[in-house]
């Protein structure tokens, strides 16, 4: 096994709208999609659309979404071992995605919220054979905190997406991972400072470095990233591609980086193809749908 993703799954309703209707107003979408999503199954498709052997541990809801869900995971070659059935509903998100590619994402956990620390206790012994662990923050924060724990006892490393934010995240924690990655916003709401100019956003991500983070993975959009540790910071310069919905692009990002990184690419490398691969993914429409496998991702 290559990589565990312990996360989130979610169906994604996405419309696609000419502008957000006023309070009382009913207002006609032009378009409208449904697909797999949710942050942890995203990341753990497209590592695995790029080869990678991934073990996914979720909750999926007790419904037909639920079940369409395990499909999902099998069709793209993910192992389902540590796929339970929960007793609450699917997760899902309604999204709206703007003429600008730009998105409003409503997130509704549904069986996530089950996804407990004694429920990845279970598959501990599953864990220990990942090269990697990947985690994201659309389940318990004691979940986390647990498969961190878990990861550190057997030398594994741990990729931390803390999306969305959540300021109660615990920064002992986020320094015992290895790579930890989130996007400026996020970096804003996690430090409580602005974070809209490269200054800015380099001095926010200085503070985690000075409280302990290993390898901070910055993800600006099209602006590229921003990699920093305590002895470097590097800008790996974004794609000048035409965006049409930006839906999980994080996410695909995440999943490819985890991808070269577990095949031994260097960080830097790893970073300008999982760039390069978000900006082939957000070129289509929809989450899942826009992920290129290795035969359709086109190399720089
Ligand atoms: O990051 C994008 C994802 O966020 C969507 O797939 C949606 O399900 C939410 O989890
Ligand atoms: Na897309």
């Amino acid at each position: 096994m290559d990589i565990a993703v312990v996360g989130s799954n979610m169906v994604d309703l996405i419309t696609y709208l000419e502008r957000m209707p006023e309070e009382g107003e009913t207002l006609e979408a032009p378009e409208f999609e449904m697909g797999c999503g949710g942050k942890g199954a995203n990341q753990a498709v497209a590592a695995a659309r790029l080869g990678s052997d991934v073990l996914m541990v979720t909750k999926v809801g007790n419904d037909l979404f639920g079940q369409n869900t395990i499909e999902n995971f099998k069709k793209n070659g993910i192992r389902t071992e540590a796929v339970e059935v929960g007793t609450k509903t699917s997760g899902v998100a309604p999204i709206f995605v703007d003429p600008h590619a730009k998105n409003r994402i409503l997130i509704i956990q549904g069986a996530n919220s089950e996804l407990t620390p004694n429920v990845v206790e279970g598959y501990k012994e599953k864990l220990k054979e990942a090269k990697l662990i990947i985690l994201q923050l659309e389940i318990p924060l004691e979940t986390i905190y647990k498969t961190i724990d878990i990861a550190n006892a057997f030398d594994i490393p741990v990729l931390l997406n803390p999306a969305p934010a959540n300021p109660a995240l615990d920064i002992n924690y986020v320094t015992k991972c290895t790579y930890f990655a989130p996007n400026e916003s996020e970096l804003g709401i996690l430090t409580n400072m602005p974070v809209v100019t490269l200054e800015e956003i380099k001095e926010a991500a200085q503070t985690l470095i000075d409280q302990g983070v290993q390898n901070l993975i910055v993800t600006l959009g099209d602006k590229g990233v921003l990699w920093m540790t305590a002895t470097q910071s590097h800008v790996i310069e974004g794609e000048k591609i035409q965006a049409v919905d930006t839906t999980g692009a994080g996410d695909s990002f995440i999943g490819c980086f985890a991808h070269y990184i577990t095949k031994g690419t260097s960080i830097e490398e790893a970073l300008k193809k999982a760039n390069f691969y978000a900006a082939q993914a957000v070129q289509k429409r929809g989450t899942q749908l826009s992920y290129p496998t290795k035969e359709a991702f086109l190399h720089y």
